[in-house]
């Protein structure tokens, strides 16, 4: 077999490092134009706008290229909303979606004219004290839903029935399963201070958040977070959007669970027309996916350089690590390796490492085609979280970006060099 299964529109991988150097990222524009696609379609029926989550990948030509493709974009912070603007987005197609910040990123936010999604009750005080009804605004709520994906358990909190005590009856087990959403959102237990302060200062609840998480998977929790979401919007007669954010994982792994997408279409649309026909009004649904659009799109290409054994492991040594692409060692998260440099040879096992002197494993127990030095490999579903997380620890520079369009490789992002890595520093006189 000849390295061509690899080849990324007609390029073979091998041709790119070459020009580009490693470690790389390489993102196939294809890729996320399917994946695009495949989410519009899945809730085609339903008057839907993709927010794509630009922290997931935050390059200016990918945003761009959503852009190009009809996604508005979700931020999170000031700069990404500068960002967005640079490559023409106009303040509406722009979500400000901030987690815990301080009341000034909000005041320039609305100074932008995007809209934002308040995830706070002290935020919401303050809005409606600043801008009472002069600037429509979203709240993301918590719904409490419970899901044991797991053990095929799910639960979920009933909105009329929402109280302390039952909240603390459920459990810490099953708190816990909630527990990575848990610091996000305005509790439903808190809601009636929503409705407080929306009174109270009369301000104008244009949107609802729910992000959809891992929640998403099981489709009966889902249902009922729809279910719940939709009752609430009833409250707001300004209602013009719901948004159910992001979250939806694409498979990592052969063994993972993901949703599907088609089912939760057809999920969501059965409540949306009865909603709709309810409140007499077609409102949007909003999207905010990073990982389903980014993460199949990308890889990281690393060269193995150093080879060696304990004795009982045998070491590929790479020249990547934690620094360019974090998640296998801050979430345990499975990349599938391979070696594109020798897709016939032999099986045999080895934990594929970084070189940051900390524990620094890329993938452990992994049957790779026989490594040798200087063969390349790829790690697959790098394109979500992969270099907007990474960063200069071990003073080593990031890797360049690549976006293969069209049959070409065009460079996203240089290759940070020496310069680069010392630009910010103030060297004192003693
Ligand atoms: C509010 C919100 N929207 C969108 C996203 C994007 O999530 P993902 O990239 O998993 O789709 C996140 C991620 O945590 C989020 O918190």
């Amino acid at each position: 077999m000849e390295n061509s299964q690899y080849k990324i529109q007609g390029l073979d991988l091998h041709d790119v490092c070459k020009r580009f150097g490693t470690p790389l990222y390489v993102y196939d524009a294809d890729v996320i134009k399917r994946q695009f696609e495949n989410f519009s379609n899945a809730f085609s029926g339903i008057d839907h706008r993709i927010m794509y989550a630009v922290k997931s990948c935050t390059n200016l030509s990918i945003m761009k290229y959503m852009r190009f493709l009809g996604a508005g974009i979700d931020t999170v912070s000031i700069p990404e909303i500068k960002m967005g603007f640079k490559v023409g987005f106009k303040p509406e197609e722009i979500v400000f979606t901030p987690n815990v910040v301080e009341f000034h990123e909000i005041r320039e936010a609305v100074e932008f004219g995007v809209p934002i999604n308040i995830e706070n009750l002290q935020n919401l005080e303050a809005f409606g004290k600043e801008f009472k009804s002069a600037y429509p605004v979203c709240i993301r709520l918590n719904p409490n839903m419970l899901s044991e994906i797991e053990s095929g358990r799910a639960t979920s909190l009933d909105f009329a029935s929402i109280n302390k005590e039952h909240y603390d009856e459920v459990g810490e087990q099953q708190v816990s399963a909630w527990h990575n959403q848990s610091k996000f959102g305005i509790s439903l237990m808190e809601f009636d201070k929503v409705l407080e302060l929306v009174k109270k200062y009369n301000i104008r609840i244009n949107g609802l958040h729910l992000h959809s998480s891992h929640v998403i998977l099981d489709k009966k929790v889902f249902a009922k977070g729809v279910k719940i979401v939709f009752e609430i919007a009833k409250l707001f007669d300004h209602l013009e959007y719901v948004d159910f954010g992001g979250g939806i994982m694409v498979k990592h792994h052969p063994d993972d669970i993901v949703i599907e997408l088609d089912e939760t279409g057809r999920i969501l649309k059965k409540e949306y027309d009865k909603f709709c026909v309810s409140i007499d009004k077609r409102i949007k649904i909003w999207f905010e996916p990073g990982r389903y659009l980014m993460s199949e799109a990308g890889c990281l290409l690393t060269k193995a350089v150093v080879l060696k054994t304990n004795g009982f492991i045998n070491f590929v040594g790479t020249n990547t690590g934690f620094n360019h692409l974090l998640r296998p060692m801050m979430y345990d998260a499975y990349h599938e390796i391979v070696n594109l440099s020798n897709l016939c040879g032999e099986l045999e096992k080895y934990n594929i490492v970084g070189n940051l002197c900390e524990i620094d494993n890329i993938g452990t127990e992994r049957m790779l085609n026989k490594v040798r030095k200087d063969d390349i490999l790829m790690i697959k579903n790098a394109g979500a979280y992969g270099f907007s997380m990474s960063s200069n620890y071990n003073t080593r520079p990031k890797p360049a970006e690549v976006l293969i369009i069209n049959g070409r490789a065009e460079l996203i992002r240089k290759r940070e060099n020496f310069d680069d890595l010392i630009r910010n520093q103030i060297e004192l006189d003693f």
